[in-house]
């Protein structure tokens, strides 16, 4: 009765249409990926961002620098990568090792190949409510949208809660919300009394990071859940919303292939935008 709402089945129209678009350019787009340290999730996100976009006919490199990069050696590499008119856009893996200020590398990246929409400018744009069709939207918020977008979700007026506001999941997604003139709520883990917000959600977006956070009790029947955490617990994967139980009463995202495989298809959908944004005759 309730939809498991399939972000593999969503991501892969969105992947179709990507390589449709990358087969209209002269020269393909070029995605490179820095990646510093040797964190094991980082590991695996990072393959797999590289294997899609070379399944979809995508350039794509992996710039690999061991876990004593200093700053001032990654900034180089970031100001060079603005600076190569053969790539079209470039992203930083986080987290980064703890000695560098992640804040200063991200605010260095031109916004204009910011592919996954993390620099102020980017982000900032969307918080004044510019068209999201001229941004580089934050990957994982604008998949968690599509998703929602594809199962026909009406967010005119409607109640949409989101449990966590990191700036590259909870702000993001709850200012699209906005945007699309649902009446939002945003709770963090100084709110009191998270069922009373929650069990009011028409929509919910859960981001957080905790194992079965959100348990059915939490959840207004009929509601429309986006489970975004990833926490591995014993090699295995868990979401943030006590999936087995919740979608016996209402349609929600699985862990995994939910919004994992959607985080990767935006961010090849925005190496695309970019490339338009860049050279909009190229296509
Ligand atoms: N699938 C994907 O592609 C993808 C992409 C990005 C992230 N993720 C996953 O999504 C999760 C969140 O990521 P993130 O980067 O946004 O994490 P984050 O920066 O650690 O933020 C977590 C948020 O959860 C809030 N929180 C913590 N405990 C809470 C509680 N008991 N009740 C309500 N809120 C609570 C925190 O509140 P405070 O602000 O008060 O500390 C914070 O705002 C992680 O599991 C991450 O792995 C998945």
């Amino acid at each position: 009765m309730y939809s498991i709402l399939s972000g593999t089945e969503v991501s892969k129209a969105i992947l179709f249409k990507a390589k449709n678009d990358l087969a209209k350019f002269d020269k393909k787009p070029k995605l490179v990926i820095v990646y510093v340290g040797n964190d094991p999730a980082s590991e695996v996100y990072v393959g797999m961002k590289i294997k899609k976009a070379q399944e979809i006919g995508m350039d794509a490199e992996l710039k690999k620098l061991p876990d004593n990069t200093n700053q001032e050696d990654l900034l180089t590499l970031v100001n060079a990568l603005n600076k190569d008119s053969s790539v079209t856009g470039f992203i930083v893996q986080l987290p980064l090792p703890k000695h560098i200020d992640t804040a200063k590398i991200i605010g260095a990246i031109d916004p204009a190949k910011d592919v996954d929409g993390f620099t102020p400018t980017n982000i900032g744009k969307l918080f004044l409510g510019i068209s999201e069709e001229s941004i580089l939207l934050s990957a994982t918020p604008a998949g968690v949208i599509k998703m929602l977008e594809h199962y026909k979700v009406d967010f005119k007026g409607k109640h949409a809660v989101v449990v966590g506001r990191s700036n590259i999941v909870g702000k993001p997604v709850a200012s699209m919300l906005l945007n699309r003139n649902a009446t939002v709520t945003i709770c963090h883990s100084g709110t009191k009394n998270l069922a009373d917000h929650t069990k009011t959600a028409d929509i919910l977006i859960v981001a957080v990071g905790k194992p079965k956070l959100i348990t059915a009790d939490l959840v207004k029947k009929g509601a429309y859940v986006i489970d975004v955490g990833t926490s591995k617990v014993n090699d295995k994967l868990y979401g943030d919303v006590d999936f087995e139980n919740v979608i016996k009463k209402a349609h929600c995202s699985p862990v995994p292939k939910g919004v994992g495989p959607m985080t990767v298809a935006m961010l090849l959908s925005n190496v695309v935008k970019a490339k338009m944004h860049q050279n909009p005759s190229s296509i």
